[in-house]
């Protein structure tokens, strides 16, 4: 045997007995490396005559290619067996029960978004959104509140230090009233949506929180007037509480976005500490409460947005979201809302399968 064949005799007996990936790194060094004894043969072919070299140089370069062979057999085949052990380690029977609970729940304001959505959904009405951090103009000015309107002041509004691009003061949106404009600058009438979302008031106790949800409402057509808003509203409340006796009051009132406004109250019982919805007012045992803002939209809005207000007329109303979870679930503070305690979360959350439908019942 020649020096080249024990050599090769020697290295691939090495290798496949090389028990991990460290041994096999090992012999690569030893053999292939700079100071290796393959490489060492390799250099002695310089030294070599011409015949020489013809005979001894095809056999160390397919010694060469042995042991690279061999190295990455042995390399893979240690891998797959790694590969292997880890698997056989980590087996997961998928037909095992849980063994634990789902924990998490939807919390209140998203389920009641979702049955605003649905019940809206159902009259043809849309969701449209809008950003929280607005700028002055479609918060104010075009919703026809200008920069000296006390409007503003009694907003609380939460103000950046910084105006934006076009020079206009950035702002957390105060309310979604800025959709309205937002969806009629970019869409075409008629229009019906609702829009739903965070707003923000610096404004803090057991019924105010500094970020609060409302649902805003905006119908744009032809001859619109208020009675489709008052039979919106009324379907909105009965689908809503999930009760037909649902008995609304529009009184007069002001807003600088509506002309006329009316500001819409609902009658309600006090049953067991609570207030329930529903019958009338007026009636024995019953009283009044204030639920939402409504009326025509203003002509001057209309116009601010690039529409006119001779052809297309319109109603719009806003609603707190929390209030109306509130009212439907039974809780008293505002703030624990948005406190994250688990055990409230756990009590008046609601399971992720159950989807409001009006099919299946609002509240499922
Ligand atoms: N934007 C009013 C607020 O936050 C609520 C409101 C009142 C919205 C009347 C309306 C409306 O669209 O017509 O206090």
């Amino acid at each position: 045997m020649s020096e080249t064949e024990a050599l090769q005799a020697r290295l691939v007996g090495d290798i496949e007995a090389a028990g991990d990936l460290d041994a096999i790194e090992a012999l690569r060094v030893g053999a292939l490396g700079k100071a290796g004894t393959v490489t060492g043969l390799l250099k002695t072919l310089g030294g070599m005559t011409p015949d020489e070299r013809q005979v001894e140089g095809p056999k160390i370069h397919a010694l060469r290619e042995t042991v690279t062979a061999a190295i990455a057999a042995r390399k893979a085949a240690l891998e797959g067996a790694a590969l292997e052990a880890k698997l056989a380690g980590e087996k997961l029977d998928m037909t095992l029960p849980a063994t634990d609970a789902p924990k998490g729940s939807v919390h209140p304001v998203s389920q009641v978004m979702d049955e605003l959505a649905e019940i809206f959904a159902d009259m043809g009405f849309a969701v449209a959104t809008g950003p929280e951090i607005e700028d002055d103009w479609r918060n104010f000015t075009a919703l026809n509140i200008p920069e000296t309107h006390p409007a503003r002041a009694m907003h609380d509004t939460f103000y950046f230090p910084d105006k934006d691009a076009e020079g206009r003061a950035m702002l957390l949106r105060t309310h979604t009233s800025p959709v309205q404009i937002r969806t009629m600058m970019s869409q075409e009438p008629p229009i019906r949506i609702i829009a739903p979302g965070r707003v923000y008031r610096s404004d803090s106790d057991a019924t105010h929180t500094p970020m609060f949800h409302q649902v805003e409402g905006l119908v744009i057509d032809r001859g619109i007037h208020m009675g489709h808003l008052k039979w919106t509203l009324e379907t909105f409340l009965k689908a809503y509480f999930e009760r037909d006796d649902i008995v609304l009051r529009l009184r007069p009132s002001y807003f600088p976005f509506t002309e006329p406004s009316a500001e819409v109250d609902v009658g309600y019982k006090q049953e067991r500490g609570r207030r329930v919805v529903g019958g009338n007012g007026d009636d024995e045992g019953h009283a009044w409460m204030e639920l939402l803002g409504s009326g025509m939209v203003n002509r001057r809005v209309i116009a601010n947005c690039g529409l006119d207000p001779d052809v297309w007329q319109g109603f719009a109303f806003g609603v707190g979201v929390d209030r109306l979870a509130m009212l439907k679930y039974g809780m008293d503070d505002l703030r624990a809302f948005f406190d994250g305690d688990l055990r409230w979360l756990s009590h008046y959350g609601f399971g992720a399968l159950s989807v409001p439908t009006l099919s299946g019942g609002i509240s499922a």
